[in-house]
């Protein structure tokens, strides 16, 4: 089963971008939450646009209402961020098997956002008001809407026969993300 395979296939890389986010850290302050959520701006803002959104549809699985570039556009209004075009790696979405691979990392890094979320409610005070809202993310709803994409995956699976490019599409994608967010060049967007 595709969800599976996939969880067991990008175990490794999901450590290896937990240590690139590393917000979990005693030692991470409001300075590095604004650094990161700039990068992520700025790593969604190329991203979103290339998601084939139709092909997606008539598969079965709708992202439109899931699109998170507003909730970054609105923590980094918050938090006071300029946004810099920047020049950074991205997955290749050309096909809905990849887009569907990549859109596990995107899904699943919901769940992870939960805890993220209340760890940053607890330490740094920061609420979906107040410049947290990409990790707060869908809230409530997280379960459910990763529910919801894990059916649609699945069945996009069962009858696509295309599970080694949905997997590859997924390492790619966690490979970019880690290679972004821990890259420690000031080319991301800086604050005014
Ligand atoms: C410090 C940062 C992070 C923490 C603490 C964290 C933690 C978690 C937790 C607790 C889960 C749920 C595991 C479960 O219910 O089985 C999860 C799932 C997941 N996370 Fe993260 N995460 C982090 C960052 C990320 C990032 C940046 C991404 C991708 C961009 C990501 C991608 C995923 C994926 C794809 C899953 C689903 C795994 C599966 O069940 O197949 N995570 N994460």
């Amino acid at each position: 089963m595709i969800l599976q395979r996939l969880k067991e296939e990008t175990r490794v890389q999901h450590e290896e971008v937990e240590a690139a986010v590393d917000v979990m850290n005693q030692m991470f302050d409001i300075a590095d939450y604004r650094r990161l959520i700039s990068k992520f701006w700025s790593f969604y803002s190329a991203y979103e646009p290339e998601l084939p959104l139709q092909a997606l549809s008539d598969a079965g699985f709708d992202y439109s209402e899931r699109i998170k570039l507003p909730l970054l556009e609105s923590d980094a209004r918050v938090l006071g961020l300029e946004f810099q075009a920047v020049a950074l790696p991205l997955p290749d979405l050309s096909s809905v098997a990849k887009a569907f691979g990549s859109l596990y990392v995107i899904e699943g890094s919901t769940l992870g956002g939960q805890v993220i979320s209340r760890h940053l409610k607890q330490h740094l005070g920061l609420t979906p008001e107040n410049g947290g809202a990409f990790y707060f993310g869908y809230g409530q709803a997280t379960g459910p809407m990763w529910k919801a994409f894990g059916e649609s995956l699945t069945r996009f699976s069962l009858t696509a026969n295309a599970d080694d490019e949905i997997v590859e599409a997924a390492r790619a994608t966690f490979a970019c993300i880690t290679s972004w967010v821990g890259r420690k060049s000031s080319a991301a967007p800086t604050s005014i």
